[in-house]
């Protein structure tokens, strides 16, 4: 065996944000046995899909990059270069478990997101000839038990960073299947959050967003003993110096608290930018979804967020074509969609998940009716897109200079509503947050001049961060 300092592996993401971050757990808990991170995985010695199951033939999709992986591993093997382990996690994974040892033998472990701080035994099973399926939600803490990455590691990761805070879904919304692959309800203890927000602040990160399936039901025990809820837990982590930029995702509608409001209406670095889906406009549609929640609850809670920070941008999620929608049904959607009006969304069609409620209801719509549904719909979203990006030309706000741009000079900072803001600046800067002129636009991006520094920005963390790659 080669010197296990020289081992690489690639980690493909798929999904959303909870396994970007639950990617870089993985990676430092393989940095504890020497492992490196490769974009290539043909130099990799260990390659892990971190899966997402919520789109129809997610499944397929893994079996069929499962088949491309064992002819690069056969080939790496032939050429002499060496052995190659292959891990399937995430949602995927825990979904099928078993299964995916039966169809893919190319496999050599199979684990599920409660098991990420086990893999180095996992690993250590796999080498000495097992086929590991680990999709049991273990008891153990396995945020306590991750290794913590190393300063310099986050520094290179760049400065702005996810942070989940809560894991799994009780809603069970009638189309969903989160609920089952993620597991209950889980809040990690607010002390454990807070150190971690620290640390990440002390390597230069200046823009956190906190992640839940639904995050806004966290309920963690607090710093002093005691229930916290999501609102609580920002106002603590505000008091985090360096830490200027806060955000949270995914959200529901009903768990929108007082105390959250609060943060919304007092605090400065809570971002005013909201996902908060919907899903469906139609009262009997949301009641079918299983959403607990109707059109007036929804648009009256919009008011009372306006209300509490009157610049806020929305963004979310909507499904066209759930069994049962009839053409005046998707008429409220698009209906909600002209009433709140949204800077962002993500809109599908509906797709029958086994093993869900909605998957057997006998009424599905058809193929050809939720393609035009998702077509009109898209275009409004888009043109509300584009006019909430329109109506920030000429106007003045802060940025996060993240990384450098395509072009000679430029660098790409994140506004407080996430749109992309190609900027003038040297390289050096990357790290600060910086006034800035929205001059125009262009198709996904803004284009603005620097104006000034900005009031908050903390110096001292800006001088050592010479280090950082983008
Ligand atoms: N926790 C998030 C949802 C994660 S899934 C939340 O509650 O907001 C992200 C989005 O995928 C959902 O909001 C929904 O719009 C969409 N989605 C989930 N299951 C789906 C299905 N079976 N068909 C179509 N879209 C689906
Ligand atoms: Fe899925 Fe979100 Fe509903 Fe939970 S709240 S079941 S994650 S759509
Ligand atoms: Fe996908 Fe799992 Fe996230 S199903 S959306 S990766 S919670």
């Amino acid at each position: 065996m080669t010197n296990p300092k020289d081992k690489k592996v690639f980690v493909k993401t798929y999904g959303c944000q909870m396994n970007v971050y639950d990617s870089d757990r993985m990676a430092d808990a393989l940095a504890t046995k020497g492992y490196a991170p490769t974009q290539e995985m043909e130099e990799a010695d260990l390659v892990i899909l971190n899966t997402c199951h919520i789109r129809e033939k997610a499944a397929e999709k893994v079996y069929s990059e499962l088949g491309r992986i064992r002819k690069m591993r056969d080939a790496k093997k032939e050429k002499g270069d060496g052995e190659m382990t292959i891990g399937v996690a995430g949602c995927v994974a825990q979904a099928e478990g078993e299964e995916i040892m039966r169809r893919a033998p190319v496999v050599d472990m199979v684990f599920g997101p409660q098991s990420y701080h086990r893999l180095p035994e996992l690993l250590d099973r796999a080498h000495n000839g097992s086929r590991v399926v680990e999709t049991d939600f273990p008891v153990e803490d396995k945020f306590a038990n991750l290794p913590k990455a190393k300063k310099e590691v986050t520094r290179k990761r760049g400065v702005s960073s996810f942070l989940t805070v809560q894991e799994g879904c009780d809603k069970f919304c009638t189309f969903c299947v989160v609920p089952y692959t993620r597991g209950a309800e889980a809040s990690r203890p607010a002390h454990q959050i807070i150190a971690e927000a620290e640390r990440l602040a002390d390597a230069g990160v200046r823009d956190i967003t906190l992640l839940g399936q639904n995050v806004n039901g966290y309920h963690g025990e607090g710093a002093d003993g005691k229930d916290w809820g999501l609102g609580k837990l920002l106002f603590r982590l505000a008091e985090i110096p360096g830490l200027d930029r806060l955000r949270y995702t995914t959200s529901h509608p009903r768990d929108m608290d007082e105390e959250l409001l609060a943060a919304h209406r007092d605090l400065d670095s809570l971002m005013p930018y909201l996902h908060l889906p919907v899903q469906s406009g139609s009262d009997k549609i949301l009641k079918a979804m299983n959403r607990q929640h109707s059109y007036d609850d929804y648009v009256r809670l919009i008011d009372v967020i306006r209300d509490a920070r009157p610049d806020i941008a929305l963004s979310g999620d909507f499904i066209v074509g759930f069994p049962g929608e009839t053409d005046e049904d998707f008429e409220q959607t698009m209906r909600i969609v002209r009433e709140v009006t949204y800077a962002s969304a993500y809109s599908f069609k509906y797709s029958p998940r086994p093993g869900t409620p909605a998957a057997d209801n006998p009424d599905q719509v058809a193929e050809e009716v939720k393609s035009e549904r998702l077509y009109r719909l898209q275009e409004l979203l888009n043109q509300q897109q584009t006019d909430f990006n329109a109506s920030k030309v000429g106007t003045t706000m802060t940025l996060l200079l993240e990384r450098k741009g395509r072009d000679e000079g430029q660098l790409v900072g994140k506004s407080p509503w996430l749109q992309a803001v190609h900027v003038q600046a040297p390289e050096e800067m990357i790290g600060e947050i910086v006034t800035v002129h929205i001059d125009n636009i262009g198709t996904n991006s803004l284009f603005g001049t620097i104006t000034g520094g900005h009031s908050t920005m903390d110096r001292s963390k800006i001088s050592h961060r010479e280090g950082i790659n983008t």
